[in-house]
């Protein structure tokens, strides 16, 4: 088969996920096992869970993946893994086994951050579109449940990417605060997923969360900290501010009461869910998901003029939100920007995007050492 085939292998968090990808421009599998129903009990990921099911899952996970492209071990041409940033013990699952099969296979492996990965997977998919006109420099947000930062990138030559960091969360990123504001209201976990399809049932002007909720404070904001002018987000005061208005309107009980009901269903539907809402928390979750979409919209795009960029990619688990994409496109447009996103399952964490990013570093010949090991706290 003609290009290079790269096995990917992501274990840094409750996905394990392993994808072929060709020349970082056709995707040729994609699998991704969810550990969702083992953490679902604990309101969110436990670490030590974590690992023990990556541990369970990655063998057939590989397995699949390689049998979905019709490949073998041995007719992959390089492996990658996810170094870092993640859970340190689920990094390491994923890191040991790539390393055996690399060792085995006498195939080279490369160690890829998984922020970038996320930005590889907006590339992967607009190549296997044949789209290649893509204007640079680039401004990525990628926003998840870990992160939610600011990237300029750019390419140098075919082979080399570098990225400057000009913006991140001060304290919880957008993905957190979904997660936080779902488990308070008794909705379950993952947040963002089942927030995005209940807010359009409520009224996203109901409640006002005021501008300075996500603010962060620091001295940077007094534009003394030299010319580079950064970013930031906050989210932790919008998550107490929705706390506050449960106690205040006293939805404690009803919430509590949504919890036990909904932990008894397998796999809730929407109308399920509605059972369960009054009027104004369906209020309180669209307010909430408006309020987080204004800010990261309206931060990005302020980078990206004041950055002078081409392009915008919007990537993560968050990129998923329905109300975040339409909101972008119709901002960028206003400024003349074309923003894309990947597709959803490539938006949240998948070895996919693992894979695509690899091929730049295969290319450059940029191999892992054998004794490179996970970095928890990994920076782009
Ligand atoms: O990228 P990802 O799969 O894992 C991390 O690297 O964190 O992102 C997971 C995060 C979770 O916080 C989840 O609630 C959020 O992405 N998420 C969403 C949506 N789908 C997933 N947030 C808002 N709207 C969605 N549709
Ligand atoms: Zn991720």
């Amino acid at each position: 088969m003609a290009g290079t085939s790269i096995l990917g292998i992501e274990s840094s968090c409750d996905e394990t996920a392993a994808a072929v990808v060709r020349s970082g421009e056709k995707l040729e599998s994609n699998v991704v096992f969810s550990q969702i129903a083992a953490h679902q009990p604990y309101g969110g990921v436990v670490p030590e869970l974590a690992s023990r099911e990556h541990l369970k899952a990655i063998v057939p996970v590989v397995r699949r993946a390689l049998a979905d492209a019709g490949q073998t071990y041995q007719s992959v041409d390089a492996l990658a893994v996810t170094q870092g940033p993640g859970l340190a013990g689920a990094l390491l699952v994923g890191i040991s086994y790539a390393k055996a099969l690399a060792f085995a296979l006498d195939k080279p492996l490369i160690a890829v951050n998984h922020l970038e990965g996320h930005i590889h997977a907006v590339l992967l998919e607009e190549r296997q579109k044949n789209h290649r006109e893509i204007g640079f420099p680039v401004l990525a947000l990628v926003v998840s449940g870990g992160h939610t930062h600011l990237y300029l990138a750019s390419q140098h030559r075919a082979a080399g990417w570098s990225y400057r960091n000009i913006g991140h969360t001060r304290d919880d990123a957008a993905g957190e605060a979904f997660d936080k504001v779902a488990k308070l209201l008794g909705l379950g976990y993952p947040g963002g997923p089942i927030v995005d399809r209940l807010s359009a049932h409520g009224d996203p002007t109901a409640v006002k969360f005021p501008a300075a909720q996500l603010k962060h404070r620091d001295r940077n904001d007094r534009g003394d900290s030299g010319p580079a002018p950064r970013f930031d987000f906050s989210y932790s005061g919008i998550k107490t501010s929705v706390l506050r208005y449960v106690e205040v309107h006293g939805l404690q009980a009803s919430s509590e009461a949504r919890r036990k009901a909904l932990a008894g269903m397998e796999k809730p539907r929407l109308e399920e869910y509605l059972l369960h809402l009054d009027r104004k928390t369906l209020n309180l979750v669209a307010s909430f998901q408006r309020a987080i979409v204004e800010d990261l919209v309206a931060k990005t795009l302020a980078a990206a003029r004041a950055c002078d960029v081409a392009t915008i990619f919007v990537t993560g688990g968050v990129a998923a939100n329905n109300e975040l994409r339409r909101r972008f496109e119709e901002m960028a447009a206003r400024d003349g920007l074309p923003v894309y996103f990947p597709s959803r399952p490539l938006s949240t964490d998948n070895a996919a995007m693992i894979a695509a990013a690899a091929y730049p570093k295969f290319l450059a010949g940029e191999f892992a050492a054998w004794d490179f090991s996970a970095e928890a706290g990994m920076r782009l």
